[in-house]
Order: structure tokens, then C-alpha cells, then sequence
């Protein structure tokens, strides 16, 4: 790993300032600020609805902000916002053939050369500045086998060209046969090389969950964002993804994680941000978060509103 020289460990990673997205008239998540730190589990709480796995779209690429900053510091130390559009070659590019005319007059026009150059960074394009997730509903290709599922986490990494491929060079064999190496070290790092072969489709929930981690994971984050990755597990699976999700900080990776199950958040956050109705009501240590008012509150609130409708 390269990362050693400028990244420090508990510096933020992630800063989110002020972030509000609306749809139409729904605020889904209200000028929320919080902090990753770099080198821990940082768990998201909140009630149904709260707007967590909004916060993790956005950041993610997708969808845009209503407002606000996401800043990321990038492996080389830089820092970017995610939220805001960069400059994009090739679609400037088109752009420009497809207006001369306008093309020309925004290399004059800074506001126009934003608006006709500039793009807000694709899923794609995030991804690749080295942040991951997982999501609340699995996504998994479920016709293609186990292993064949991390391979396609992988495929973002490689260098031969689409000619390689075609002409099965040596260079493509060669890299074909690391990559189904590296998925195989993936499957074994989450517990699932015993099942390479089969369709995803067949394995059991849980492993399930397990696989899109390790999809997650080969494609080589900084940052992972796993959306309720206990979600639908029993006491023993549980058990197995604290050691999965400690093993995972413990290669280097930063956690940032949505998790109902309070034993799970409690037992391995280093720090808890809690949102409720988009806004965030508390901040801080397990201890200090489980004992907040607020949030009892929230939690309590929750149920009452259950019981009743
Ligand atoms: N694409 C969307 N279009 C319209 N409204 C949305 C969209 N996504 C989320 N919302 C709304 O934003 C609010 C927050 O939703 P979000 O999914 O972020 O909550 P959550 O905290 O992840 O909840 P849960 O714990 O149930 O997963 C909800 O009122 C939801 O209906
Ligand atoms: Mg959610």
C-alpha cells in the first residue's frame, strides 16, 4: 500500500458540511455535518426514514445534493468535493462540435464553461476515487456464480484493452488469471471460497450480504459504505460480520456503515452520528449517543408511531 506517506490515521476522510437533498417537497436529509475518520467504524443510526441511506446516495454519486459540501480526502492527500461538477474532456468535447458557436464563446464565459464542460461525477467516477458500498437492498448479478460476482469488482482495475480481449493476447490471459486469483483472495478474506462455483442466486442470505462486501472490496476502497449489512441475519451471521467488518478496518479500510441492529453499532463503532426526520440530533461516542435524550427519544417515538398506525 502507497497511502502510508500522506494519509494519517483518524484524520477526517470524509467531511460532510451542510448537506440537504430534497425530493420535491420532501426533505429527505437537512444540513446535516459529519465527520469519517479515517482508520475507524463510524456508524449512521436513526429511525425509519431518517434519511441515512439518502446520505449515502448522494455521497456516492447517485444522486445530487440539494446543498452542501461533501469533502473527501483523496490517497494522495488531496481534497476534493464529491458534490461538485468537474471538468468533463470528452463531454466538452461534444459539446464543443455540437455548438461551435457556443462552444467558442464559453472558453470566453467562465459561467458558461462550467455549465456546458462541467459534470457532477458519476457512481462510476466515485467509485474509483476509492469508495465503495454495499446497498439496503441487495445488488448482485444472481444468474452469474459467486466468484464470477467479485470478478466483476475487479474488471475496473485492469489495463489490457477491449483488442486484448478479443484477440485473447497473452497480456489478457495473464491478467485474466490474476484477476480470478485476486477474486479468490476476496471470497476467502469474507468466508466464501468453499462456495466460488455456485450462483449467487443459491446462497443462503446472509452470505449473501457477505459477497456484495467482498464485490465492495475488490474493487479497492479507501472508504467502504455498507447500508445495513446485518439486515435480516440471525445472532450467529451477526457474530461473524462484527468479525468481517473489524477484520476490514483492520486491512486498512475505513468503515462508514447504516445498521439498525444496536447491538452490532454499539459493539464495534469508534462513533455514532444519529439523524432523525433528515436532521442530526446527536453525535458521538457509543456511550454517549445511547444515553442522549434525543435519541431515546427518537427511538421511542418510532414505536409509539407504530403501535399506533
Ligand atoms: N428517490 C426518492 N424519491 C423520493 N423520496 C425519497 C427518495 N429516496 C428517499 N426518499 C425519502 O426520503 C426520506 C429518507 O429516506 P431514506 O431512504 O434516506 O431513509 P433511511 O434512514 O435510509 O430509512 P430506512 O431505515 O427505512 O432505510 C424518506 O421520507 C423517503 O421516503
Ligand atoms: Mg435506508
Amino acid at each position: 500500500m502507497s497511502t502510508g506517506a500522506v494519509a494519517s490515521h483518524h484524520e477526517p476522510i470524509l467531511i460532510v458540511e451542510g448537506l440537504t437533498k430534497r425530493f420535491g417537497g420532501v426533505v429527505a436529509v437537512e444540513e446535516v455535518s459529519l465527520e469519517v475518520r479515517r482508520s475507524e467504524i463510524t456508524s449512521l443510526i436513526g429511525p425509519n426514514g431518517a434519511g441515512k441511506t439518502t446520505v449515502f446516495n448522494v455521497v456516492s454519486g447517485l444522486y445530487e445534493k440539494t446543498a452542501g459540501h461533501i469533502w473527501y480526502r483523496l490517497p494522495d492527500g488531496r481534497q476534493v468535493d464529491l458534490t461538485e461538477p468537474v471538468f468533463d474532456p470528452l463531454h466538452a468535447l461534444i459539446v464543443s462540435l455540437a455548438t461551435l458557436g457556443i462552444g467558442a464563446l464559453a472558453l470566453a464565459v467562465p459561467r458558461l464553461r462550467r455549465a456546458l464542460y462541467y459534470r457532477t461525477r458519476t457512481p462510476d467516477a466515485i467509485a474509483g476515487l476509492g469508495i465503495a458500498r454495499t446497498f439496503q437492498n441487495i445488488r448482485l448479478f444472481e444468474d452469474l456464480s459467486v466468484l464470477d460476482n467479485v470478478k466483476v469488482g475487479l474488471h475496473g482495475r485492469v489495463s489490457s484493452s477491449p483488442l486484448d480481449a478479443v484477440f485473447r493476447s497473452p497480456r489478457h490471459r495473464r491478467e485474466e488469471r490474476d484477476i480470478e486469483a485476486a477474486a479468490a483472495e476476496y471470497l476467502e478474506f469474507v468466508g466464501l471460497l468453499h462456495r466460488a462455483y455456485q450462483e449467487a442466486s443459491s446462497l443462503p442470505y446472509g452470505e449473501q450480504r457477505r459477497l456484495e462486501i467482498a464485490r465492495a472490496l475488490a474493487t479497492g476502497p479507501q472508504l467502504l459504505l455498507l447500508d445495513e449489512p446485518a439486515a435480516g441475519m440471525n445472532p450467529t451471521e451477526t457474530n461473524e460480520l462484527i468479525r468481517l467488518i473489524q477484520k476490514i478496518r483492520d486491512a486498512g479500510v475505513t468503515v462508514f456503515l447504516i445498521e439498525h441492529d444496536m447491538r452490532l453499532v454499539m459493539e464495534i463503532s469508534d462513533h455514532v452520528v444519529v439523524l432523525d426526520h433528515g436532521r442530526k440530533i446527536a453525535d458521538g461516542t457509543p456511550a454517549e449517543v445511547r444515553q442522549n435524550p434525543d435519541v431515546i427519544a427518537a427511538y421511542l417515538g418510532t414505536h409509539t408511531e407504530e403501535a399506533s398506525g
